[in-house]
């Protein structure tokens, strides 16, 4: 249950390192502000990636900066950026920062306009932010314990499979988890079929299958979500389908489990008040978590390309 502070995990301490295009170099973040006028602040007119590293290796890269461009694209906004730019300003803020661990935080804005209209077409000079600070993630007694959840309806969310700044649909969904008591919200579509977390992807595993919501019902494709897919298909032999859920269907799995590229894979041990399964992280949740560990030490090598 979420205590008035949330759970440990989501303390998280103050950005040590922020990059900024109008700066070109890794800034403290007390140096690093944009202009009111930015219509990321105004609008949530932006796009962004939420990352982090293994043995200071960044996590899939290519495929945040892939999904990055394609998110730019759904909401027509050509990124002014190339990759190499955008990888040698990670490189230059990780390096910078000097963690161990970190959580990156790339963001690009529409820009400012001559007045705070809604008009795209004003917007000149996007802006680029990469945060990189000290990765945080749950402790293993987190894991075990997993979290709460309720099954919510998405309220008028803004293009669910985007990652643009607009997420204020999964900030209220969220809001309300937590004033229900619990940790975390699973969205619904408008026709009642279960989508993803407010963060996270979904997947339910039901007699010795498991299932994921397909991406027509409204979600993002998440990169963790696409490498669990992977892990459960090659490495554990379970077999993984993409099919519509309805909510009884999860309420009734034996295991509930979200996966988000920070949190990694975190199972759902109570759901609407209820105990899922046992009421505490599954076998599957467990063999899963051993082998996103191995992938994550492979990345760490430089075993796997991004
Ligand atoms: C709405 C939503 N769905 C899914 C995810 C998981 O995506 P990924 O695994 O790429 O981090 C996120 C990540 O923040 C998200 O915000």
């Amino acid at each position: 249950v979420a205590s008035e502070a949330g759970p440990t995990y989501n303390r998280e301490p103050m950005p040590t390192k922020v990059w900024l295009s109008t700066h070109g170099r890794p800034l403290d973040p007390q140096e690093a502000t944009i202009s009111v006028f930015d219509r990321g602040f105004l609008y949530g007119d932006s796009v962004y990636e939420t990352m982090r590293t293994a043995g200071g290796v960044v996590v899939a890269l290519g495929a945040h900066l892939r999904r990055l461009r394609e998110s730019a694209a759904g909401i027509a906004f050509e990124l002014p950026f190339s990759d190499a730019e955008l990888r040698a300003a990670i490189a230059q803020t990780l390096a910078a920062a000097g963690n161990s661990d970190s959580r990156l935080r790339v963001m690009v804005t529409r820009g400012t306009g001559p007045s705070i209209t809604l008009d795209s077409r004003t917007a000149a000079d996007p802006v680029c932010v990469v945060v990189v600070s000290p990765l945080v993630v749950p402790t293993e007694a987190d894991y075990a314990r997993g979290i709460s959840a309720v099954l919510l309806s998405r309220e008028g969310g803004v293009k669910p499979g985007l990652k643009t700044g607009n997420y204020l649909s999964n900030i209220l969904a969220l809001r309300r988890a937590h004033e229900a008591g619990a940790d975390d919200a699973i969205l619904c579509n408008e026709v009642g079929e279960v989508a993803e977390g407010a963060t996270s992807n979904l997947f339910a595993y039901c007699d010795g299958e498991v299932h994921t919501p397909p991406r027509t019902s409204g979600l993002l494709a998440g990169i963790t979500r696409a490498l669990v897919m992977r892990l459960l298909a090659e490495k554990l032999e379970v077999p993984v389908h993409e099919s519509t859920l309805s909510p009884e269907a999860v309420r009734g799995a034996d295991e509930v489990l979200l996966t988000s590229s920070v949190r990694g894979i975190m199972a759902v041990t109570a759901l609407d008040g209820a105990p899922v399964g046992e009421g505490r992280a599954g076998p599957l949740a467990l063999r899963l978590r051993r082998a996103y560990a191995d992938y994550l030490a492979e990345v760490a090598r430089g075993d796997r390309s991004d």
